[in-house]
This record gives structure tokens, C-alpha cells and sequence, in this order.
């Protein structure tokens, strides 16, 4: 299974200053009239070049960050580039609520990554946004655990769209979620999703999901929930859970 490496950011870890972007990138900045997304794109910027100076031990100073840049490909897509040249890796980034995620993984795997809040959502949502197979299981699933799968499902689904790089302008309804139980994950087949409750599974700890597009083309990732944020990662080939680089980092750290 391939590795695909995970950092998050938050406020709170951004200096005020901005001599870690290089110079098209603050000019990109400059450019943004709104307020959220200017701290968006500033958050998700800063926690990429961290992520991918660790993932390729990298010095991680302003000006050795600055020569790290991230360009939005026509769709949108982040793709990465050092001092002017494709980096050979790929990237997926996602923010929500202060907090940015980047995973990242070799070059020519395709990954997507998203962050969401557990919320309640209205009934209209679930019947515009998903498909058959999914509100049948919204329908099975207890009025505590819904707001939960929902997130889950509507996170899987961006993170599958992001790593078929096409966003939403594909039909949410083409991706269909499937959690699948740990014990069951591994022979490939379709199988009776199995959601734990909330307080069922021990913190922290991702769990396998599938992702089946149009019906036939099956990818494979993985969810977590944190009660504060839930995050999905869905990448092609298939993954391995995602690796801490707060943590690899940490270790690389203890072990020199
Ligand atoms: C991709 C999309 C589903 C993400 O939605 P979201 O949940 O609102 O936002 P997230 O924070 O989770 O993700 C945003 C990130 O997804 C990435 N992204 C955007 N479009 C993408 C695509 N087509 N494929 C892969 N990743 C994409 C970007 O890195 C973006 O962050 P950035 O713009 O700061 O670099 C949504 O933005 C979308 O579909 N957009 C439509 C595509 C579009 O508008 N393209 C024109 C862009 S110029």
C-alpha cells in the first residue's frame, strides 16, 4: 500500500508576516478581495510548504519555504513547484474552520484530502447531494450517529472529487461513500457498510472507507474523527493510513 503523509495548521501557528511566500504568491494574496478566503489560502499555503519541507527534508526557514510554491492547475488543483520546477510529488489541501490539512504522496498517485464539521443538515441536502446507496444508509443509521455519517460521507465525496481533480463541477451523485468495517476491509468486494457509533471506536484512530465512482471504478481511503473536525483522505493506488509528519518528524528527532 502506498504511504501518504498528513499535516494540519491552524491560526494560531501563522507568523504575521509573509517572507515565506514567494513573490507571485504574495501578489496572488494581495489579489484577494474577501476576508475568509484570504485566510484560507494564506493557512492552506503555509501548512503545504511545512508538509512538503518534511516530506522532503527540507530546511523549513522563510526564505527555503518561499522557494517552495504551490500553483492552482486550470481545475483548480494545487501542484507544487521548487525554485521554478515541478517537484515530483503530489498534494491535496483542504481548510475548514481555521484549520488547514495537506496530505501528501508521490508523484503520478492521485490524492484528495478534505476537513468538515460534524453539523446537522437539513433533509434537502441529503436528497440533492447523494445517491441511492447513501441515503439508504442515512435512512438505517440512529438520529445520534447521523450527523456523523453525513460529514463522512459529504467529506469522502470531496475528498474523491479532488483526487479525480474535477471538484464539483461532477455530480456529487457519481461518487458513492462507502465505510467499510476494519475487520471486512481488504477483500475488495461491496460490502454492507458498517458505521461505528461515535463513542465506539477508540479516538483518534482512522478508519477504511471506499469510494465508487460511476458505479464501477473503486478507490480506497480512509476517515477519521477527532469531535472537533472530521477528516477524509482518498488516494490512487491504494493507501495505507496516513502518516503523521508532526509525528515522523518527532521521531526523526529522537532517533538522531
Ligand atoms: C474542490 C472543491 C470540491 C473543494 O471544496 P471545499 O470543500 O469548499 O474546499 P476545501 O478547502 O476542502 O478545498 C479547497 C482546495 O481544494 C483544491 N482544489 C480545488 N479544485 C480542485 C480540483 N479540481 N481538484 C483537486 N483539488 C482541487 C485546492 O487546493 C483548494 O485550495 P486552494 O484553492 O487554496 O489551493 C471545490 O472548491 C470545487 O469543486 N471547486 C470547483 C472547481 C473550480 O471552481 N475550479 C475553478 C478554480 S479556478
Amino acid at each position: 500500500m502506498m504511504d501518504v503523509f498528513w499535516l494540519e495548521q491552524s491560526e494560531a501557528d501563522l507568523p504575521a508576516e509573509n517572507d515565506w511566500l514567494s513573490a507571485s504568491e504574495r501578489l496572488r494574496l494581495d489579489g484577494m478581495r474577501f476576508a475568509k478566503r484570504h485566510a484560507d489560502w494564506r493557512l492552506g499555503r503555509w501548512t503545504a510548504k511545512h508538509a512538503l519541507a518534511a516530506y522532503l527534508h527540507l530546511p523549513s526557514h522563510p526564505q527555503d519555504l518561499a522557494g517552495i510554491e504551490i500553483r492552482s492547475a486550470p481545475s483548480g488543483a494545487p501542484e507544487v513547484f521548487i525554485a521554478n520546477q515541478p517537484a515530483g510529488v503530489a498534494i491535496s489541501l483542504s481548510h475548514r474552520g481555521g484549520v488547514a490539512a495537506c496530505a501528501v504522496t508521490l508523484s503520478g498517485a492521485q490524492v484528495g484530502c478534505d476537513l468538515e464539521i460534524v453539523e446537522p443538515r437539513c433533509d434537502a441536502f441529503i436528497a440533492d447531494y447523494f445517491a441511492t446507496e447513501e441515503q439508504e444508509l442515512i435512512e438505517r443509521t440512529s438520529a445520534a450517529d447521523r450527523s456523523l455519517l453525513l460529514a463522512l460521507l459529504w467529506s469522502g465525496k470531496e475528498s474523491a472529487l479532488k483526487v479525480l481533480r474535477a471538484g464539483l463541477t461532477l455530480d456529487t451523485r457519481s461518487v458513492t461513500v462507502r465505510p467499510v468495517a476494519p475487520a471486512l476491509h481488504g477483500d475488495g468486494r461491496a460490502q454492507a457498510p458498517a458505521l461505528a457509533a461515535p463513542g465506539s471506536y477508540a479516538p483518534k484512530a482512522w478508519q477504511p472507507l471506499q469510494v465508487v465512482y460511476e458505479g464501477e471504478q473503486v478507490f480506497h481511503g480512509w476517515w477519521q474523527n477527532t469531535g472537533d473536525l472530521l477528516r477524509t483522505m482518498v488516494a490512487s493506488p491504494r493507501p495505507a493510513a496516513p502518516i503523521s509528519l508532526e509525528a515522523a518528524a518527532l521521531s526523526a528527532r529522537c532517533a538522531s
